[in-house]
């Protein structure tokens, strides 16, 4: 099996008045992990549609290794997906689900045989092979989903939000899963999700939508460290940006137009002191503020400081020695100027 490239150029589709996608173009390449990020209605479904064949494009073409499928229909398409609410067939063992597939492809008995039983393993459901779905937890009937939508080895996975019906625990756990079968395989995965926090630790690259149009692309990292808008920047993570702020930002560079400044919570630090009596000092913008609030979460401390009439949010991990500051204490506002982004608006 070699692993896909796909290739969306100019794709828009439209339901009698609604546009779902308006030229999309996007780049998947060979075994990488790629994942639609937006809110809801962004158009991440209708994107898994047209490449499943579940939808045709009302404009624009689809390729697959360079050859168009636009005319392809979705049975023809090597493809394994899983959807967060799709069913195992409710007649059929656990073992019968995984055999389907083979025995459509016309595999012998022996092979099919030997197949269920090493994907079983793989999933960890050996000792489940004769039960219902019906007698699964979710977590099992979605590994169980997972564990059919590859073991006819496709070249191309799609993941439409499989995990979401799943409680926490059990969906970390299941993206650990899907992480490594997709570095076993190298199947080139498409995955569609609303969690960022999932987005961030699964992918290669991100593709984040907005009403039926890309907003950025980029690795994860570069996406969550340089957004180039204040949607992205909003949707990966909090941000204080800081536009209307009442006191001057000093930045490392000039502040390109259409753009308004953004740093990260915990990009900040606070201290009671005037002054932080590091060796970057000249690198950092220090200002004062009043404590309005603070959340405590476990290993971090989320405070609202204001600043004059502006609000930031300012992230900080408890640490051994460090300050913990009460709403209406007077304190410092301490970040490197390099730290600071320019968004567009
Ligand atoms: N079959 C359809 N008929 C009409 N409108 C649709 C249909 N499918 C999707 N849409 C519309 O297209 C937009 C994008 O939907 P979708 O791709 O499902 O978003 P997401 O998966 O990001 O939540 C939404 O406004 C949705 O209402
Ligand atoms: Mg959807």
């Amino acid at each position: 099996m070699i692993p896909a490239q796909i290739e969306f150029s100019s794709v828009t589709k439209t339901y009698g008045p609604i546009t779902a996608l308006r030229d999309v173009s996007l780049i998947v390449y060979r075994g990488e992990f790629l994942t639609i990020l937006g809110p809801s209605g962004s158009g991440k479904t209708t994107t898994l549609m047209l490449l499943a064949g579940f939808e045709a494009p009302t404009k624009g073409n689809i390729r697959i290794c360079g050859k168009s499928v636009v005319a392809v229909p979705s049975y023809r398409r090597d493809q394994g997906i899983v959807f967060q609410s799709y069913a195992l067939f409710p007649h059929l063992t656990v073992r019968r689900n995984l055999d389907f597939p083979l025995e459509m492809r016309g595999i012998k008995a022996a092979e099919r045989r030997a197949r269920v039983d090493r994907i079983l393993e793989r999933v960890h459901l050996s000792d489940f092979s004769n039960r219902m779905p019906s007698q699964l937890s979710g977590g099992q009937q979605q590994r169980v989903a997972l564990a059919r939508a590859v073991i006819a080895d496709p070249p191309i996975l799609l993941l439409d939000e499989p995990l979401g019906a799943l409680d926490r625990n059990l969906r970390e756990q299941m993206q650990g899963e899907i992480k490594s079968l997709h570095k076993e395989f190298g199947i080139t995965t498409v995955s569609v999700t609303h969690d960022q926090e999932e987005a961030l630790t699964m992918s290669d690259r991100i593709v984040v939508m907005r009403d039926g149009q890309i907003e950025q692309t980029d690795t994860p990292e570069a996406l969550y460290d340089c957004p180039a808008t204040r949607f992205v920047a909003n949707f990966l993570g909090e941000s204080n940006c800081l536009e209307d702020a009442c006191f001057k930002i000093e930045t490392a560079g000039a502040q390109p137009a259409g753009t308004i400044p953004m740093i990260r919570p915990e990009r900040v630090r606070l201290t009671a002191g005037a002054e932080l009596n590091y060796a970057d000092a000249a690198l950092r913008q220090s200002v004062t503020g009043t404590v309005v609030d603070m959340v405590y979460a476990g290993a971090l401390r989320k405070y609202r400081v204001r600043v004059a009439s502006s609000a930031l949010v300012v992230r900080e991990h408890v640490a051994a020695g460090q300050d913990v500051f009460r709403p209406g204490d007077e304190v410092q506002l301490h970040w490197l100027r390099s730290d600071v982004r320019f968004v567009a608006r």
